[in-house]
């Protein structure tokens, strides 16, 4: 489904992705994981078009994106939960949800409002699927979503994306800044997500949390692939072990 050849990027004169090489079969949830800084966000932000690959391709459905700007992508069924959440404290639950489905909406063009009555586009029936996996986002869905919790939000930021209805999601650090309980109950979220038939790609400094979800996996050091296998392989990898799976990291999962 994604498949990307030696990806550049980076900011200025700093280079930070360093051909990266990596690909998402259908259904297969993945995990990139790696320390802070080593090029993780870069990678989801360069896939999802918000930042100009300088080298290499990213195919979509064996088509290249890598020129596409990023409501495009999102609209060929790519979508990215930034890193940070990114939600808008001031608007409700449900306005920040309803925003997520602002790229597909406006893709309907009007010769096709029949297929959008069909369900194409049926915002109101993703709204409700979105409910029903956070019921808590329905309980507080006229709630300001500055209101919210960490791990709610983090839940919102999930959903909004779940409404421009992607066949691949990215999330960037879905544990980061959540109460341990609540990483938990988002990593139960991604496993249901998964099993829904939705692909996955994840990116993690968590990566117990991550390696517990995934098929498959690989480790980024300074904007390369330096470790790569199925979840199973690297779990057991020493070198995973020592520099992810280490006792500092025990305490956010456990
Ligand atoms: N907007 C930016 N401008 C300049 N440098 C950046 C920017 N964002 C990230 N970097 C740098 O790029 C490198 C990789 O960052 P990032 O992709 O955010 O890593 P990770 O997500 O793995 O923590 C870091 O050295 C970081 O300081
Ligand atoms: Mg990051």
């Amino acid at each position: 489904m994604l498949k990307i050849l030696n990806l550049e990027a980076g900011y200025g004169a700093l280079r930070v992705l360093k051909g990266i090489s990596l690909h998402v079969a259908p259904g297969e949830a993945v995990a990139v994981i790696g320390a802070n800084g080593a090029g993780k966000t870069t990678l989801l932000k360069t896939i999802a078009g918000i930042l100009k690959a300088r080298a290499g391709e990213v195919e979509f459905d064996k088509r290249p994106i890598h020129h596409d700007p990023a409501e495009r992508i999102v609209r060929r069924g790519c979508c990215l939960v930034p890193e940070g959440r990114h939600i808008f404290g001031t608007l409700t639950v449900r306005e920040n949800l309803l925003l997520g489905a602002y790229s597909v909406a406006r893709a309907a063009r009007p010769w096709k409002l029949r297929r959008r009555q069909n369900g194409d586009h049926d915002i109101d029936g993703t709204l409700e699927q979105v409910y029903e996996l956070f019921g808590i986002l329905k309980e507080r869905s006229s709630q300001l979503a500055g209101t919210l919790s960490g791990g709610q939000q983090q839940m919102l930021a999930i959903g909004r994306a779940l409404m421009s209805r992607p066949r691949l999601l990215m999330m960037d650090e879905p544990s980061l800044g959540v109460a341990p309980l609540v990483v938990k109950d988002i990593y139960k979220t991604i496993v249901n997500l998964k099993r829904s038939g939705l692909t996955i790609l994840l990116v993690e400094q968590n990566a117990r949390a991550a390696l517990a979800v995934a098929d498959r996996g690989y480790v980024i050091e300074t904007g390369q692939i330096v470790l790569q296998g199925t979840a199973r392989q690297l779990c057991d990898s020493p070198e995973v072990q020592r520099a992810y799976l280490g006792k500092e990291y025990r305490s956010i999962d456990e």
